[in-house]
């Protein structure tokens, strides 16, 4: 062999029972080497690299590491061979502190005493090494989700990592985070350490990969080096189609006030997600995004609307009227619709079929109900018309809705929700584990929307996909509005910030 890898993955095949998540997959890294696992939800990528963590065994194939072959038996095995893994959900403990965290489970040489000041000497030297700001005295509990990020990567490196796998970890950052993140990885794999980082998202790959292997339905489609490839030639390899990546969007006058919130107070199930005072407004032929890390009260937000949960203070207007505190039930009666966050928890009953989950929200109504009675001949045909206009791709209108996939159920609560004909239309992370082609879908139905001036509160942590859709963006921060900005005005940089606590100036007096 030519190269030196640090790791290679040879014809790595796992299966769960009948199901292949990898088949015949390959990965090889070299040293300095930041290496791209690109790919949609369920392509594979945590499957594999829970193989490399020793979290899964795999079915069929070998790994090497430094060309030698090795078996993996589990996590601490892993790490022994060099081999951190940085969680998409942290592992650290909240009431410790970062030296404690660090030191868990490590072996003492002072066995069973942890010499906690040798550790501490060593945290802030492999710290200093890699450019990471970390405090080893700081509890976890006062840190961001970006400081806990560099506990977790410090954590990785302090023992002894050489390879660092990164699983989707840029899904919780601001976007200035996820810069700093980049400026560590780069500078930790020009010391020699190997980095697999997965992500579905194209620019951050471009942005910080060397080289991509490309996984489609648990297959390799590809490695490209990042150097002579474009963005949309990635999504192709990616989906396996041409995808357009740009969303067009009509001009449209907003028509009048439909939502006007006012001085809103909810309690949340965190203090940084509980709603202190907010108030904005919504027009016909609007899209409102809200935009934010996740945590800060988008979901307060839209349940206080819906009627879920609780308004303490303050009110929300719709078409004039006081819906405040009004139960869900009578909410649903004005017309207001409801993409919610869970799918499954939420939005759907997985033990009923796609028929009585279509017409769930319209039981009581006329359409489908005679006197206690269910219509199931109106009803069918209503679902069918649905899943043919929505292409919901199922073996049948009986199975039940758990048996549909992530994207055909979203496309179902999608249609149900539409042909509502809703005044106004709440949809939260609509496109949020979809693949490119269900995500296009989604974004022109909402157009289509917002074309028939209805009015659509817009939830989304994706930023490229909340400043295409929306005509204005608010950011939420620690449950409150710190800047609501024209679609025109929008950028990373400003979202970003704004996303991350800072106000923007006229709207400081109004929010504070
Ligand atoms: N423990 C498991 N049991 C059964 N199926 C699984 C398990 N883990 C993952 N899968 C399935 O394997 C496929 C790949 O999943 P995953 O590796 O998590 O994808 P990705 O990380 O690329 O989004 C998915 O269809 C998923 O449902
Ligand atoms: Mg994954």
């Amino acid at each position: 062999m030519s190269h030196n890898y640090s790791l290679s993955m040879k014809n790595i095949t796992k299966k769960f029972g009948d199901f292949t998540a990898n088949e015949n997959v390959n990965l090889d890294v070299e040293k300095g080497e930041i290496h791209g696992i690109l790919g949609e939800n369920g392509a594979g990528k945590s499957t594999l690299m829970n193989v490399l963590y020793g979290l899964y065994k795999q079915t069929e194939g070998d790994v090497y590491i430094n060309e030698e072959k090795v078996q993996i038996d589990g996590p601490l095995d892993a790490i022994a061979k060099g081999i951190g893994m940085i969680h998409q959900h942290f592992m650290l403990i909240s009431a410790f502190s970062v030296s404690e965290n660090i030191a868990l489970g490590l072996k003492s040489q002072k066995e069973p005493f942890i010499d906690m000041v040798e550790i501490k000497r060593r945290i802030k030297e492999v710290a200093e090494e890699n450019n990471l700001t970390v405090d080893p005295d700081a509890m976890i509990s006062d840190l961001s989700v970006g400081q806990q990020q560099q506990v977790e990567i410090l954590k990785a490196l302090y023992r002894g990592g050489e390879i660092l796998i990164l699983d989707e970890p840029t899904g919780v950052l601001t976007p200035q985070e996820s810069e700093k993140l980049f400026a560590t990885l780069k500078m930790i794999a020009k010391k020699g350490h190997s980095i697999i980082f997965i992500s579905h998202k194209l620019d951050e790959v471009l942005e910080i990969c060397d080289k991509v292997t490309i996984l489609r339905r648990g297959k390799n489609v590809g490695v490209v080096s990042t150097e002579n490839i474009s963005k949309k030639e990635l999504a192709g390899l990616m989906v396996g189609r041409e995808v357009t990546l740009s969303i067009e969007k009509e001009d449209i006058k907003p028509g009048k006030l439909v939502l006007d919130v006012s001085n809103l107070t909810v309690k949340g199930s965190t203090v940084a997600s509980s709603l202190k005072s907010i108030s904005f407004s919504a027009r016909e032929g609007e899209i409102i995004g809200i935009a934010g890390v996740d945590g800060n009260g988008q979901r307060e937000l839209v349940e206080a609307i819906a009627g879920l949960n609780k308004v303490i203070s303050g009110t929300i207007k719709v078409n004039g009227e006081d819906i405040t505190n009004k139960s869900a039930k009578e909410i649903l009666k004005r017309k207001i619709a409801l993409i919610p966050e869970s799918r499954k928890v939420v939005g759907s009953v997985c033990q009923f079929n796609l028929v009585d989950n279509m017409i769930l929200r319209q039981l009581y109504d006329k359409k489908f109900n005679c006197w206690g009675v269910i219509k199931y001949k109106e009803a069918n045909i209503y679902t069918d018309e649905i899943i043919e206009e929505y292409d919901i791709r199922t073996a049948g209108k009986s199975i039940c809705a758990a048996q549909l996939s992530g994207g055909n159920l979203q496309k179902l609560i999608l249609g149900r929700e539409i042909h509502l004909d809703p005044n106004l239309l709440l949809a939260m992370h609509p496109t949020r584990g979809l693949d490119v082609g269900a995500i296009e879908f989604v974004h022109e139905k909402l157009l289509e929307q917002r074309k028939a001036g209805k009015t659509i509160v817009y939830v989304s942590t994706e930023l490229e996909e909340v400043m295409g859709l929306s005509d204005r963006i608010i950011v939420l921060y620690n449950g409150k509005i710190t800047g609501i900005v024209d679609q025109l005005e929008a950028s990373r940089e400003l979202l970003g910030r704004m996303m991350a606590g800072e106000y923007i100036d006229d709207i400081k007096e109004a929010s504070l």
